[in-house]
This record gives structure tokens, C-alpha cells and sequence, in this order.
């Protein structure tokens, strides 16, 4: 259905948990506070939520966390949700997926989303507050080997990885999957993270000398070596113009924008579908034009909502 700015809204991003197996630098604090599992939906009030939006219009739908794979029950979500969209796709960390690629095949997934910032195990290890880079690489190895449409996403952090292009770069063609930077954004969660590390993508690009090729889904495409490489830039040149989505967290708040504090709980309208049809396209309607974190509102974390 069209927002009160007449976007085409057809995209949810589902999030499953707010648990990590990881504590990425950017995105958790280093004290976690942990969501209690009765909070979360059960995986079939989820697809009652989906199916409900398929009748708004929603065609595509992607699985994310926290990291989704730690939730119990993400294979059977995602067969049940399958038949009633277009596409489903998951974000992942990618460390939990080799073992569960193969199921996540059969229950109907095409394509994966794999977050890895650097190929240098040990800035792996303290990016992710130690996460192994192997268990990442081998997710992505399987999820290529069984033939997944793939991207690896890649936060760009100054004093960190932004080095890193050449060689995620050339792991990305090997692997047949898209590499796509992704700018730096703030989140309370993070601390002072973003204030030391955000780097504006424009900056790469010029340290790397690389050319323009193209523009699709918000993310603009350039050349390096032969190579196609993507950058997203939610803070330098936001896309909120062009938004087609919105989020539901774990615990079933419908939030319809990531940058902004409003929420619509869908918890109490999950057994009636026509008050939860009523509900979600409130949420729809109450879309906001743009995100204003130039004026500095600030989300408290992204591990809650969806990332
Ligand atoms: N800024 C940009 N991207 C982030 N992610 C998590 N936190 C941030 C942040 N502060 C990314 C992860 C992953 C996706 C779920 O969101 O790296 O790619
Ligand atoms: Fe986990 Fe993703 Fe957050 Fe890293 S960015 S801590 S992998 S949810």
C-alpha cells in the first residue's frame, strides 16, 4: 500500500530476536540486556503477521536479528512465509549458517545477506568481540556451493577497514556474491562509536580512484579493477525518498522507520487479522517523510529492531 507520501510500501524486514552470537562494536553495548523469550512471538503468530501483510501489499520479506539463526524454529518461519510472498531473504553474520544453509535451502530461501567487515581474523575478532572468521567464511563458502544469491555487506569504519575494499572485494567474485559497503550510522547502543569512526563513503571512493557504473535499490555502483563494488549511504545521501519498508521486531512492535521512536504494538490484535490489517496500515500511514539524524535523534539500538 501506498504511505501517507505516496512510497510504495512492499518490504518488511522481520526480526526474529535481538540475541547475538556476536557483540559487533557498532551495534551492542558491551552489557547486554537480553529480551526474555516469553517477550518474543511464537514463530506461528510471525506468519499470521506476514499473512496479513501480504493483504497490504508486502512482497518481500527479510529474515533478520539480531542474528537470526540463534532463534530456534527460523527454517519452519521461513517455509510457512515462503508461498505467501515473492521473495524471502536473510541477514545473517553468517558464523551459524553452514551448518543450516542446506535447510534454509530447502525451506524455500533464496537469498542471503552475510555482514563481514574484514578478511583479517584478528581485527574479525575485535570488530565482533570474538567471533571467528573461519565459521563466517565458511557460511558464505556453503551458501555459494548451494547456490544462493549472495551479498556480503560491510560497515564502513575509518581507522578499521577502510583498507579492506581490495580484498573483500576479490572474496566476494570468488564467492560469487555482490559486496556492498554500508556507511557507518549511530546508535546509543554503540557509545561514542560512530563520532570515531563514521567515515562517509565518498572518501573511499576517492582513496580508491573508483568509477561510477550505477544506481539500483539504494545503493550506487562503481568499478574497481573490472569489479562491480556498492555503496549505501544512509547518513552522506539519504535514500528515505525512496523507502519501501518497514520493520517488526521480535517482540511484535510494527516500526516504520529504523530512525525514528514510534511504535505500534501488533501483540493484541494478533487473533483478530481484520484489527491487525487495521494496525499494521496505521503503522504504514504513520511512515515518516525522512530520517533526521543530522538533528541528532538517535535510535537507542538496531539489535531490537531489525537490522
Ligand atoms: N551502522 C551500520 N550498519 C550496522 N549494522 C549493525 N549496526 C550498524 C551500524 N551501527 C549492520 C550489520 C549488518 C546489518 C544487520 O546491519 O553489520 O550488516
Ligand atoms: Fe550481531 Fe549483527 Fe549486531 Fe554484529 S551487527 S552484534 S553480528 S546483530
Amino acid at each position: 500500500m501506498l504511505d501517507s507520501y505516496n512510497r510504495e510500501i512492499n518490504y518488511l524486514r522481520l526480526s526474529v530476536t535481538d540475541l547475538c552470537n556476536l557483540k559487533c562494536k557498532y551495534c551492542m553495548p558491551d552489557e547486554v540486556v537480553k529480551c526474555s523469550h516469553d517477550d518474543l512471538l511464537r514463530i506461528e503468530q510471525l506468519v499470521t503477521i506476514v499473512k496479513a501483510l501480504t493483504f497490504l501489499g508486502i512482497e518481500k520479506v527479510r529474515i533478520t536479528g539480531g542474528e537470526p539463526l540463534v532463534r530456534r524454529g527460523v527454517v519452519s518461519l521461513i517455509e510457512q512465509i515462503s508461498p505467501l510472498v515473492k521473495t524471502v531473504s536473510l541477514t545473517t553474520n553468517g558464523t551459524l549458517l553452514a551448518p543450516v544453509a542446506s535447510d534454509l535451502k530447502k525451506a524455500g530461501l533464496r537469498t542471503v545477506n552475510v555482514s563481514i567487515d574484514t578478511l583479517d581474523p584478528i581485527l574479525y575478532k575485535q570488530i565482533t568481540v570474538n567471533g571467528n572468521l573461519s565459521d563466517a567464511i565458511a557460511g558464505i563458502e556453503k551458501a555459494n556451493e548451494l547456490g544462493f544469491e549472495l551479498k556480503i555487506n560491510s560497515v564502513l569504519q575509518s581507522g578499521i577497514n577502510e583498507n579492506a575494499l581490495p580484498s573483500l572485494l576479490n572474496f566476494a567474485v570468488e564467492n560469487n556474491a555482490v559486496l556492498r559497503f554500508i556507511e557507518l550510522m549511530p546508535f546509543v547502543s554503540a557509545g561514542n562509536y560512530f563520532e570515531k569512526h563514521y567515515i562517509p563513503a565518498s572518501e573511499i571512493i576517492k582513496k580508491f580512484d573508483l568509477e561510477f557504473i550505477e544506481y539500483e535499490n539504494n545503493c550506487n555502483y562503481y568499478d574497481f579493477e573490472g569489479k562491480k563494488v556498492g555503496f549505501i549511504t544512509p547518513i552522506s545521501n539519504k535514500f528515505c525518498y525512496n523507502c519501501n519498508r518497514i520493520r517488526i521486531t521480535a517482540k511484535g512492535k510494527c516500526i516504520p522507520c529504523l530512525h525514528c521512536m514510534k511504535e505500534f504494538d501488533l501483540a493484541p490484535y494478533i487473533n483478530d487479522e481484520k484489527t491487525l490489517i487495521d494496525a499494521l496500515s496505521k503503522c504504514i500511514k504513520a511512515k515518516p517523510e525522512q530520517h533526521n539524524l543530522s538533528d541528532g535523534v538517535v535510535q537507542t539500538n538496531m539489535y531490537n529492531i531489525g537490522g
